[in-house]
C-alpha cells in the first residue's frame, strides 16, 4: 500500500515538473508581449496616437453597433472587415494612415482577446492625482504575481518531498514494528540516507525519470529566462526633443552620416550636438505653432534668440536618452558593420527615413521586412541577434575584395594559401562572417 502511495507521489511530481515545464511553452497567449510585438507602434490604451486608443474598443464597438466578430476580422485584415461590415468601413476612414493587417492573427480570437485584455487592464495615467504611481503599482504587482508564480512551483515541491520522506519514515517505522512482532532484528542502525539510497535503486526506473524531468525543466527555465534577460525590442525611451527621423532623413533627404557621421569612421554613431541642429534651424524655425515650440526648444539650448538674431553665450546640453544600449562586456564596432561589411543602417535600425516619432529599438519582425536582411528570429540587441546574423550573413559574393575597399584582401590571400578550408568555406557557394571568425567569444566579448 505504501509502495502505492509512494509511486504516486513520484508520479504527481513528475507531472508537476512536466507541467511546470510545458505550462511556459503551451501558456495563454500573452496579450501584453503581443501588444508590445504588434500593435504599440500605433495604439496606446488611453492615448490617441497613429491608431486611436484601444481601452475598451470591443465594448464601443458592440454599443455602436457593429457586427458580431467583426472586430476580431479587423484586427487580422481591416480590409476584409470594412468589406463586410459597414462600421469597419466607417471606422476605416478614422485616421489617415491605415492600420497594418496581421494575417498570423487570422482566427486567433482567443489571443485577440488576449490583447484586448490587457489594454483593458490597463490603468488610466491622466485619471486622478494617483496617477504615476497606479501605473506603477499595477507593474510591481504584475512582477510579484510572477514571482509569487515561481514561489508555488517551489513551495509545491518542497510539500512533495517532506510527504515523501514522511511515508518513507512511517513505512520504516511500520516495518520496524512488524519485524519485532515476527522476533526479527530491527534494523534501525540503517540511516535515512542509506535507506533512500536502496530505496532510490529499487526504483531506479523512476527515480532516473524524475530526476530527467527535472533537469530538463530547470535547463527549459534557465533558457527561457536568460532569453527574456535584457531583451529591449521596442525600447523607445522619452526624449527632450520630439525628433522626427521622416521628416530629416525622409522628406529633406539629409544623409544619415550628417549627423550620425562617426558611424563611418568609429566605434559609435554618435548623436549630434545642438550646433549641427543649428545650420539649419537658425533659419528654419518652423511654420505650426507646434513646430515653433518644439524647435524652440533648440534656440534655448543653443542660447539663441531668434528676434534678435543673436546668441546669448548661455546653452544648455539637450540629452538624448540613448535608445540602443549593449551591456558593458561587449563590443560592438559601427565602422565594422557600415564600412567593412557594408551592412545598411535599415538592417538594424529599421527604416529610420519613415520614422515619425523617436527613434527606437525595432523588433526583428521590422528588420525582417528589411531588403537584404537575412531571416532573423531572436530579439534585436540580444547575443541571439548578432549570431544569427552572422551566421548567414554574407560578406561577399564572388571575388573577395569586389567590395571595393581593400579590406579583404589580406584575408583573400591568407585563404589563396589554404585551398582546402577556402574550398569548406564556398562549400554552400558563400563566405560567412561566421566563417571568418563572427563567432569567436574574444571577437564580442572583452
Ligand atoms: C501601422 C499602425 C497600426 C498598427 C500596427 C495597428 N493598428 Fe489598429 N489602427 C490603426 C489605425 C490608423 C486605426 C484607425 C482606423 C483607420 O483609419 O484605418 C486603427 C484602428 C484599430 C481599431 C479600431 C479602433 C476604434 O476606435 O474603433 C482596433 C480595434 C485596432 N486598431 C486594433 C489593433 C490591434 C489589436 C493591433 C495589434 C495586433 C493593431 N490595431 C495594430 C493603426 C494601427
Ligand atoms: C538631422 C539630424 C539627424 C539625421 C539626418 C538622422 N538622425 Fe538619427 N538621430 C538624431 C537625433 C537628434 C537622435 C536622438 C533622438 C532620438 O533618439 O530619437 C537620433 C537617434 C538615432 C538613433 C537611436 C540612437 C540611440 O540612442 O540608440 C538611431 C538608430 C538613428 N538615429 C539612426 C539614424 C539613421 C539610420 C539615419 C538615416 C536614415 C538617421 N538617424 C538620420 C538625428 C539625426
Ligand atoms: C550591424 C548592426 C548595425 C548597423 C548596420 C548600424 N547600427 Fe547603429 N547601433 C547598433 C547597435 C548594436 C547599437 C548599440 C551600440 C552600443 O550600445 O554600444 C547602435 C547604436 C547606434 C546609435 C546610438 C549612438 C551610439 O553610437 O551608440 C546611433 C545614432 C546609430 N546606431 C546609428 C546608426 C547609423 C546612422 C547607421 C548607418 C550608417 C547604423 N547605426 C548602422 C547596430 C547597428
Ligand atoms: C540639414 C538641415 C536640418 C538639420 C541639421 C536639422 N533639421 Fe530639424 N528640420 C529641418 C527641416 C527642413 C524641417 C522641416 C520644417 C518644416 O516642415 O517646415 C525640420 C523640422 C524639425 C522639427 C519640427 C518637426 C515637426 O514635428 O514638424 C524639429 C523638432 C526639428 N527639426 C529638430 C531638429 C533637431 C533636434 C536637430 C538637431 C539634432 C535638427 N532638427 C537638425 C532641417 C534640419
Ligand atoms: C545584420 C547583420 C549583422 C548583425 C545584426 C550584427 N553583425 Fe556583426 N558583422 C556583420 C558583418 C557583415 C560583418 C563583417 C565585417 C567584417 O568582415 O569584419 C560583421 C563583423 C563583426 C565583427 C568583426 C568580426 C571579425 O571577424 O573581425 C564583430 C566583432 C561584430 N560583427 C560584432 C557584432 C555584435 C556584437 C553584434 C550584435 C550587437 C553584431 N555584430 C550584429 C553583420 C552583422
Ligand atoms: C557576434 C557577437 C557575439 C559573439 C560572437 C558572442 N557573444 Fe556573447 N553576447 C553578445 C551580446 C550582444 C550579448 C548581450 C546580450 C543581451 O544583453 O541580451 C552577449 C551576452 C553574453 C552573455 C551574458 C548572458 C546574456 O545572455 O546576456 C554571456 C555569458 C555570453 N555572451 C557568452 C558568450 C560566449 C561564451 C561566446 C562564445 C561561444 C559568446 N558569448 C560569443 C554578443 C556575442
Amino acid at each position: 500500500m505504501f509502495r502505492s502511495i509512494k509511486q504516486w507521489c513520484i508520479g504527481a511530481l513528475s507531472t508537476v515538473f512536466v507541467v511546470g515545464a510545458f505550462d511556459s511553452f503551451a501558456a495563454t497567449p500573452d496579450g501584453g508581449a503581443l501588444f508590445k510585438a504588434k500593435c504599440a507602434t500605433c495604439h496606446s490604451p488611453h492615448k490617441d496616437g497613429t491608431g486611436p486608443k484601444l481601452f475598451h474598443v470591443r465594448e464601443k464597438w458592440a454599443a455602436e453597433g457593429a457586427k458580431e466578430g467583426s472586430i476580431y476580422q479587423w484586427v487580422a485584415n481591416w480590409n476584409a472587415a470594412a468589406a463586410a461590415d459597414p462600421y469597419a468601413k466607417k471606422i476605416s476612414g478614422l485616421k489617415s494612415t491605415a492600420m497594418n493587417t496581421f494575417p498570423d492573427l487570422a482566427g486567433k480570437t482567443e489571443e485577440i482577446d488576449a490583447i484586448f485584455n490587457w489594454v483593458d487592464e490597463q490603468p488610466d495615467p491622466s485619471a486622478g492625482p494617483a496617477n504615476g504611481q497606479s501605473v506603477a503599482a499595477g507593474a510591481a504587482a504584475e512582477e510579484v504575481e510572477e514571482d509569487s508564480l515561481s514561489w508555488v512551483w517551489i513551495l509545491m515541491g518542497v510539500v512533495f518531498v517532506v510527504i515523501i520522506m514522511a511515508v518513507g519514515g512511517v513505512r520504516r517505522q511500520l516495518r520496524n514494528a512488524t519485524r519485532e512482532h515476527d522476533g526479527q532484528s530491527v534494523d534501525d542502525d540503517l540511516s535515512f540516507g542509506q535507506e533512500f539510497k536502496a530505496w532510490a535503486w529499487k526504483y531506479k526506473s523512476y527515480v532516473g525519470l524524475g530526476g530527467l524531468v527535472i533537469t530538463f525543466s530547470l535547463i527549459v527555465s534557465l533558457f527561457l529566462s536568460l532569453y527574456s534577460i535584457g531583451v529591449l525590442e521596442d525600447y523607445q525611451p522619452s526624449q527632450p526633443i520630439e525628433f522626427p527621423h521622416d521628416i530629416h532623413a525622409g522628406k529633406n533627404g539629409i544623409d544619415c552620416k550628417y549627423c550620425h557621421n562617426s558611424a563611418i569612421d568609429g566605434k559609435t554613431a554618435g548623436i549630434p550636438t545642438v550646433n549641427v541642429c543649428m545650420n539649419c534651424h537658425k533659419q528654419i524655425n518652423g511654420n505650426t505653432p507646434e513646430q515653433q515650440e518644439k524647435i524652440a526648444k533648440i534656440y534655448a539650448a543653443a542660447g539663441y534668440d531668434p528676434a534678435t538674431q543673436k546668441y546669448s553665450g548661455k546653452t544648455k546640453e539637450i540629452i538624448w536618452n540613448k535608445v540602443h544600449v549593449l551591456p558593458d562586456h561587449v563590443y560592438f564596432n559601427h565602422k565594422q558593420h557600415v564600412v567593412a561589411g557594408q551592412v545598411d543602417c535599415k538592417q538594424c535600425h529599421g527604416d529610420m527615413t519613415k520614422m515619425n516619432e523617436t527613434a527606437k529599438v525595432q523588433p526583428v519582425s521590422e528588420l525582417n521586412k528589411v531588403e537584404g536582411n537575412v531571416p532573423l528570429t531572436k530579439a534585436t540587441l540580444t547575443m541571439g541577434w548578432c549570431i544569427e546574423c552572422h551566421a548567414e550573413k554574407e560578406i561577399s559574393s564572388g571575388s573577395l575584395d569586389s567590395k571595393g575597399s581593400n579590406y579583404y584582401n589580406e584575408m583573400h590571400n591568407r585563404l589563396l594559401k589554404d585551398r582546402k578550408l577556402y574550398n569548406k568555406f564556398l562549400e554552400d557557394k558563400k563566405i560567412t562572417v561566421k566563417e571568418l571568425g563572427g563567432w569567436e567569444c574574444a571577437k564580442c566579448h572583452y
